[in-house]
């Protein structure tokens, strides 16, 4: 039996974006979904209980964080990454590939795996299919992901064909050394850039091979928006229909909306919780920097259109002043804002697909938010 199953529940007559329901050791999640990045077995600033309280299903971990700190070997003691800190819902866990490339110094690719320095540290280390499969076993996160080479924007296309084809190799050797297969399901990942011949050839070898679900992955790298969105055109109707698709590191509310109506299901970004704690606020009119000084004495909620409990109980004035004292009250007033905004974002998407009228929420929504997000 496999660890992570999905059912496809309906699809949108509008769009033909997907309702569906992914079920895992950790409870069922609906998808269209977002999830929010807890890094290092925290989402930054909130605990689980607000989490839960704002709707959250399963979070998003790091391999390579939780590896160099505090050790997968004392996460494992502690009876798994949920009892470590205490979160009951659903755990995706990245693999590693995608922060050896973006954090790490003097890395070298090799067959075997990849050579770089920690980036705390400055000490030596190597990361490896079987090494990434082996600390996400013992996290004991509900989804891992392969290992994979995510290269940068833009890649020549020899350089891309090479890349693909060892993360084929590499997938190949994830499935061989996953040995919880019962308990943790495991997500290969689809590479191969802005290339549409090589976007083929990745999704053909990895669709030969029995992962839980597929990800797109290589994308939000800096190429601009319809750059992804065309690659998603031609990608994800390589995916099969009845396991879940994953769209990486992507978050802004056009992109999960203009996602979803191209079939993915699933979504992770920092975006919310990063920008959230530099004071800027997602709302249904666009972004709000509510740190700036015009809102100093502005004493209504973030969003007027929001029900979550900051936009309650808080005002503008009130989070500017936290936050420009760099008190930490007011960042988790930020966060927890605007993950609700987030996650309640994709319930009006499920709820749209439900009523085949996506691409008129879609209209609707842009019309409100503004078509330049950057
Ligand atoms: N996060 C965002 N993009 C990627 C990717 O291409 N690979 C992995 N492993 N993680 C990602
Ligand atoms: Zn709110």
């Amino acid at each position: 039996m496999q660890a992570i199953t999905y059912e496809l529940i309906k699809t949108c007559k509008q769009t033909g974006a997907r309702l569906g329901k992914v079920h895992t050791p950790h409870g069922t999640f609906e998808t269209p979904i977002f999830m929010p990045v807890g890094t290092l077995a925290t989402v930054k600033t909130m605990s689980p209980e607000e989490l839960e309280q704002m709707g959250a299903k399963i979070i998003l971990s790091n391999t390579y964080h939780l590896w160099l700190r505090p050790g997968e070997d004392i996460v494992e003691a502690a009876g798994g990454l949920h009892q470590f800190m205490n979160w009951n819902g659903a755990i995706l866990t990245d693999s590693g590939g995608f922060q050896v490339f973006s954090l790490s110094d003097l890395r070298e690719i090799e067959e075997e795996g990849v050579h770089f320095r920690n980036h705390i540290s400055g000490e030596k280390l190597f990361l490896s299919p079987e090494k990434a499969m082996h600390i996400q076993n013992s996290l004991g996160s509900d989804i891992m992901m392969a290992f994979d080479e995510c290269p940068p924007y833009p890649a020549e296309h020899a350089y891309m064909k090479r890349s693909v084809e060892r993360t084929s190799r590499w997938a190949e050797r994830c499935l061989e050394a996953h040995n919880r297969i019962d308990k943790q399901g495991l997500f290969g990942i689809v590479q191969g850039g802005e290339y549409e011949d090589l976007r083929r050839k990745s999704a053909k070898d990895l669709m030969s091979m029995d992962f839980a679900g597929y990800a797109v992955g290589g994308l939000s790298v800096g190429e601009p928006k319809d750059v992804m969105n065309k690659v998603l055109d031609f990608t994800t109707p390589l995916l099969p229909d009845n396991k879940p698709r994953y769209l990486m590191g992507v978050g802004s509310p056009d992109s999960l909306i203009d996602g979803a109506i191209r079939g993915i299901d699933m979504f992770d970004c920092v975006l919310p919780t990063r920008i959230a704690r530099n004071g800027t606020c997602m709302t249904s009119q666009g972004r709000l920097v509510v740190r700036n000084a015009k809102f100093s004495k502005d004493f209504s909620p973030i969003d007027p259109n929001c029900d979550c409990h900051v936009c309650k109980n808080y005002t503008r004035a009130y989070i500017r002043h936290l936050i420009k004292c760099n008190e930490t009250f007011g960042f988790r007033l930020t966060t927890y804002h605007n993950l609700y905004f987030l996650l309640k974002l994709m319930k009006q998407v499920r709820e749209a697909i439900i009523e085949d009228r996506l691409g008129d929420f879609r209209e609707k929504f842009f019309e409100e938010y503004g078509f330049n997000e950057p």
